[in-house]
């Protein structure tokens, strides 16, 4: 070997060691952390971050330890839903801890984003290494339940994330709506082929405006189970807080969806 090629040897086991060191690091983190959820949509709008904290407060009302993690990385909205002001602290072992807010730790993209309205453009390897520092950096101590918010559709963004974070299960937001049900279908289909439970549907904006019954149908085609329906009201225009904190009607929801999900990775667990 010549001089060169030595120095590149040394780096490739150098490198070797880092991705060991922080695979180790991140399999330490979540070995305390009982079941990793995700919230998906296979589009954009449809509740999933109301989803994901409405669920997550409820879990943690009940009794449970409960994180929430934000990676919809071009569009963190879980800090804003959650009125989280402060940063998270860091620990003397340099690890974040994660602030918490009615009773849920949170910990999101969006803390490292400067400027709100900043759009952010992620490829594949920055957003595999981005939620690697983030898993390997953050001291979530010992959770029950980790609910993650993914950002929708089936681009690279969520395929990163969901082949980078180990989940147990996903819970699938669709609408009413039939362009709503193709997009779930298609997701759902894609989340099957990376092998990853699919814990069921969840049905938003149930009522008057836009019906009802596309989740039912849609998890019944797909074979899999039905959560339940939240409906659309004006409960969530106060966002002083998560409308399941605020409105026993939004929270006898989620407690039936929170149950369903509880039942649906039992056997997973
Ligand atoms: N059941 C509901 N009734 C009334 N309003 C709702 C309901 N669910 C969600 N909303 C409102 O709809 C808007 C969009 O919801 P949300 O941000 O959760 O969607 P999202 O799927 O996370 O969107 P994005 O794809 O941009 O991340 C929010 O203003 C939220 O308060
Ligand atoms: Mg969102």
């Amino acid at each position: 070997m010549n001089p060169q090629q030595q120095a590149q040897a040394r780096a490739k086991v150098e490198a070797m060691r880092r991705q060991f060191e922080q695979k180790r690091a991140i399999s330490e983190t979540l070995a305390q952390i009982e079941h990793k959820v995700g919230v998906y949509s296979g589009k954009g709008g449809v509740g999933k971050t109301t989803v994901a904290v409405n669920l997550a407060v409820t879990l943690a009302n009940d009794g449970a330890n409960v994180g929430i993690l934000d990676v919809d990385i071009d569009c963190p909205n879980v800090i804003r839903a959650m009125k989280v002001a402060e940063a998270p602290q860091v620990s003397g072992g340099r690890k974040m801890i994660p602030p918490q807010r009615f009773g849920v730790k949170v910990m999101s993209m969006g803390f490292f984003q400067q400027n709100e309205e900043e759009a952010i453009i992620w490829r594949g390897p920055m957003i595999h290494n981005a939620i690697n520092q983030l898993l390997q950096s953050t001291d979530w101590g010992r959770l029950d339940y980790l609910v993650i918010d993914l950002p929708p559709g089936t681009s690279d963004a969520p395929l990163t994330v969901m082949q980078t974070l180990d989940m147990d299960g996903f819970v699938v937001v669709t609408t009413p709506q039939e362009l709503a049900k193709i997009d779930a279908v298609r997701s759902i289909n894609m989340i099957k082929k990376l092998q990853i439970e699919v814990l069921g549907v969840v049905e938003n904006f149930t009522g008057e405006i836009f019906g009802s019954g596309a989740g039912e149908e849609l998890a019944e085609h797909l074979a899999i189970p039905f959560l339940g329906s939240i409906a659309m009201r004006a409960d969530y225009r106060d966002t002083s807080k998560p409308a399941a904190l605020s409105s026993g009607a939004v929270l006898k929801e989620y407690r039936g969806i929170a149950k369903q999900v509880g039942a649906a990775l039992a056997p997973v667990a």
